[in-house]
């Protein structure tokens, strides 16, 4: 990211990334509108909600090219209450999936259960990430 020029064209793959998101989502919400059942709903709702949380990251991403990223003393120590509360309830949460899907058969509700181990599996391994860059983030940059 040193060039202005890989700048400026990194910037347009991100722009790029969210006009890519914003047809997902409207995608999905046109496919959910036309189907009253739950389940089918809930289906392509996951890959919406999905790409929501992709747009707003994608949007904080830009703006951590145009401006300074500071944590101040106070959202460190919110950090640090983040990765010590985290730690143990996203631990909890993929011993209790992991329960729950060998307790269950059934396609639909494997699948159901499959995605949100694997989201608890990447919350986890999220909250060790953060916890492993808290001493950066208190570095005067
Ligand atoms: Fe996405
Ligand atoms: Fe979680």
């Amino acid at each position: 990211m040193t060039l202005p020029e890989n700048r400026k064209k990194f910037e347009e793959l991100i722009n790029n990334w969210i006009v890519i998101e914003d047809s997902a989502i409207s995608s999905a919400d046109e496919l959910i509108s036309q189907s009253r059942n739950p389940f089918l709903k809930t289906m392509i709702e996951m890959v919406k909600m999905d790409s929501q949380k992709h747009k707003r990251i994608l949007e904080t991403l830009r703006l951590s090219l145009n401006s300074t990223v500071v944590f101040s003393p106070d959202d460190l120590k919110i950090i640090d209450s983040f990765v010590e509360k985290h730690s143990l309830i996203e631990k909890n949460s993929v011993t209790t999936a992991e329960q729950a899907l060998d307790m269950s058969s059934l396609p639909i509700p494997r699948m159901l259960l499959k995605q949100l181990l694997s989201d608890e599996k990447r919350h986890d391994a999220y909250i060790d990430e953060l916890n492993e860059l808290k001493g950066y983030m208190a570095k005067d940059t």
